[in-house]
């Protein structure tokens, strides 16, 4: 480690010069936190990332109110995200009545959330795997014809906590049918963190060889099991080179028993940093946004890295 708090920069072989960190601590980290937070800290909770160098902060969600009632201010919340500049604010939208929602207050990214098991998509979207394709294809083709960056999640892809193991095949399925909907990328979800590295490396795969580019992939792995670095690493090598994380590393979902936090983006940054690998974030200034964010929740942050950063003797 360095004097400056960082760890000493040894490059690997085979990683990507530069990894975009798609940051979700505002909506997939906050939409799980029992309290509501009020809108102002939200705001500045993305205003902060920003400032930390992060160029893609997942803003909010689009959703039934009553689904999740922690994002039922995305109306209040997304207009008091004017003046940030280029960074881009994702919002998430099940269906063409979220869309109108997002195009009305002005939303220039969208995302969609399927799932590659039936249980976790009628819970999720109340409808079948194949019923919520249906419900995206209006909303990926009116935001497509608005000029509107679409991203596709795909959840439960490596297990699913009510039907347990999830074969690749059934994956590859519905990522290849977001695809064909004409998502610009693609979110591979490790809903309930039970991935490890070669199952990782084996869907990569299997979706290069069912034509799904790796260009066209990200990678969001949640750290119940403690394997989301290991798990990034190996997409990383693969040739990913969008990657999600969760500031402080808050997380889960409402709609997945045994789901965890995310990956926390100051434990990846600080992995990135350390094999010279450039996100544009400055470690320093997330750690410091942790910090307040956990002081606002009124808990500590359960990043391994904040926690070290933070630690006063
Ligand atoms: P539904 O009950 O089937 O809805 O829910 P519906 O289409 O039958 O409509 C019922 C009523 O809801 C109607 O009102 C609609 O207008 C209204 P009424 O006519 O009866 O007065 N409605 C809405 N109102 C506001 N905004 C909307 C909306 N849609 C309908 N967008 C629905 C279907 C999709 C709406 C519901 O299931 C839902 O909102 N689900 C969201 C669940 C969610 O947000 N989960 C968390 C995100 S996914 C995740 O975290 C995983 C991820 O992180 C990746 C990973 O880790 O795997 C992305
Ligand atoms: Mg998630």
């Amino acid at each position: 480690m360095t004097a400056a708090g960082l760890p000493m920069r040894v490059p690997a072989p085979g990683l990507p010069a530069r990894v975009r960190i798609h940051e979700v601590g505002a909506r997939d980290g906050l939409q799980n936190e029992k309290s509501v937070v009020p809108t102002e800290v939200k705001a500045e909770f993305v205003r902060r990332l920003a400032a930390a160098g992060l160029t893609t902060i997942e803003a909010t969600s689009f959703v039934h109110p009553k689904w999740v009632p922690q994002l039922a201010d995305a109306e209040q919340l997304f207009p008091r995200l004017d003046g940030l500049g280029d960074v881009a604010l994702p919002v998430l939208v099940p269906n063409e009545r979220g869309l109108d929602r997002a195009l009305a207050l002005g939303a220039r990214r969208i995302a969609v959330f399927g799932s590659a098991t039936e249980t976790f998509a009628a819970r999720n979207l109340n409808r079948t795997v194949d019923e919520s394709l249906a419900m995206f294809e209006p909303v990926v083709a009116r935001a497509k014809a608005a000029g509107v960056h679409v991203r596709g999640y795909l959840s439960m892809c490596f297990g699913d906590p009510w039907e347990g193991a999830v074969p690749v095949a059934q994956v590859v399925r519905v990522a290849k049918a977001l695809e064909d909907l004409g998502c610009d990328e693609l979110s591979l979800g490790d809903t309930i963190g039970v991935a490890t590295p070669g199952h990782v490396t084996a869907l990569l795969t299997a979706l290069n060889e069912a034509g799904v580019p790796t260009g066209t992939l990200g990678v969001h792995f949640h750290d119940t099991y403690g394997q989301a670095l290991s798990n990034t690493l190996a997409a990383l090598q693969h040739g990913v080179t969008t990657v999600d994380a969760s500031a402080g590393g808050l997380g889960g979902c409402p709609y997945a028993k045994s789901a965890t936090g995310n990956l926390a983006t100051e434990d990846l940054v600080w992995m990135l940093d350390g094999l010279g690998v450039d996100t544009g974030v400055d470690l320093g200034a997330l750690t410091a946004t942790s910090v307040w964010m956990a002081e606002q929740l009124g808990r500590p942050s359960p990043s391994r890295t904040v926690r070290a950063l933070s630690h006063k003797e």
